[in-house]
């Protein structure tokens, strides 16, 4: 499996996606400092993995602290939570992670831990997030594989695959699970301007897989369902509000209403911990806006002149109309969302 991050004793270990296809570099994050710069600068990227780096980033920060008691400890993890929660704002994983990382911790100090316990509890509640993760993307993977026909051919945006979380995926991990059953013709990986992650990590990803794939700009999505050419789409999510609007990757709409356009079913594949029951809608998910540079460059390379302006939303968002349906770890999800989703929780 990828290794996507890794937990050492002095160091988060993550593989640098940005540099992905063309070098598999690893950076040692040593200080939570570095973890939030890690998270901000998309060496690591997808909602899932961001929150577990958060939560690793967390439990390096309270490990490497100098506290000699649990006063003194707490104004410091504090901070440290602050820091890595103002790293990115669109995917709710991150603060979700945080949360349960400030839940370990107040459950340790009540419980009259020492400074040393404390940091093992942190360290095994990163762990866990970890490890939870990877195991909820292979059962929503299953759980996601019913739902694709047989020869399918599955258009996807973005990357949500191991990469995008502690490993396996979402929207790839049903497409994983469905290659496993034989069941995936071709997958169509839109290539995701600006950040390029469909054509860099989900095509890689998929070949490195032997998962029969083929990498379209996502102008090119349109024209592919008009011509019968896309059975189903499956995408990732950064939050999932209450009534089922999606916040994902930038042109995740688009394609959406491509798909509803043709009758094309388009789902989407995320954890519980993307869904967000205390955010109504989509108007209340806030939006990221990234740098220019992201879009006036392709790599190293000016394509726009200088002068102009750039509008850079990293995220859209995707009516729950939109969607035929939510797959988690604990089934699938459908309309009406405002009941369906707060049912998973039960
Ligand atoms: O800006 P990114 O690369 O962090 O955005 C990632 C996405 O939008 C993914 O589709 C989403 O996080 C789902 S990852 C399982």
């Amino acid at each position: 499996m990828l290794p996507t991050i890794e937990w050492q004793p002095d160091a988060v270990v993550m593989v640098d996606q940005r540099k992905l296809p063309g070098q598999e570099i690893y950076v040692r994050c040593r200080t939570a400092a570095e973890v939030a710069r890690a998270i901000k600068t998309m060496v690591i990227r997808g909602a899932p993995a961001i929150g577990v780096a958060a939560a690793m980033g967390v439990a390096l920060g309270v490990r490497q602290s100098r506290a000699s008691g649990t006063r003194q400890l707490t104004v410091e993890f504090t901070k440290i939570c602050d820091k890595l929660a103002a790293t990115r704002p669109t995917a709710v994983n991150l603060f979700w992670a945080i949360e349960r990382m400030k839940r370990a911790f107040g459950t340790a100090v009540q419980a009259g831990a020492s400074v040393d316990d404390i940091k093992a509890r942190l360290e095994a509640e990163a762990r866990a997030i970890h490890d939870e993760d990877v195991e909820g993307c292979r059962t929503l993977g299953h759980v996601g594989a019913e739902v694709v026909p047989a020869a399918a051919r599955i258009l996807t945006h973005c990357n949500a695959g191991a990469l995008a979380t502690a490993g396996y995926g979402t929207a790839l991990g049903v497409i994983r699970a469905a290659a496993e059953a034989g069941k995936v013709a071709t997958v169509f990986a839109d290539e995701t301007r600006p950040f390029l992650q469909g054509a860099r990590l989900t095509a890689w990803e998929l070949v490195r897989d032997q998962i029969p794939t083929t990498v379209i700009t996502e102008s090119m999505a349109g024209p592919l369902m008009r011509s019968g050419g896309v059975d189903l789409v499956v995408v990732g999510a950064d939050r999932i509000a209450a009534n089922g609007d999606v916040a994902n990757k930038i042109g995740t709409y688009t394609v959406a209403t491509m798909a509803h356009a043709h009758g094309v079913p388009f789902y989407v594949a995320a954890p519980l911990s993307t869904i967000d029951l205390s955010t109504p809608d989509g108007d209340h998910i806030p939006i990221e806006q990234r740098p220019p540079r992201e879009v006036t460059h392709v790599g190293a390379t000016r394509v726009a002149p200088e002068g102009a302006s750039v509008w850079n939303p990293a995220f859209d968002v995707t009516p729950a109309a939109l969607v035929a349906g939510i797959i988690t770890e604990k089934g699938i999800a459908r309309a009406p969302y405002a009941e369906s989703l707060r049912a998973l929780f039960d």
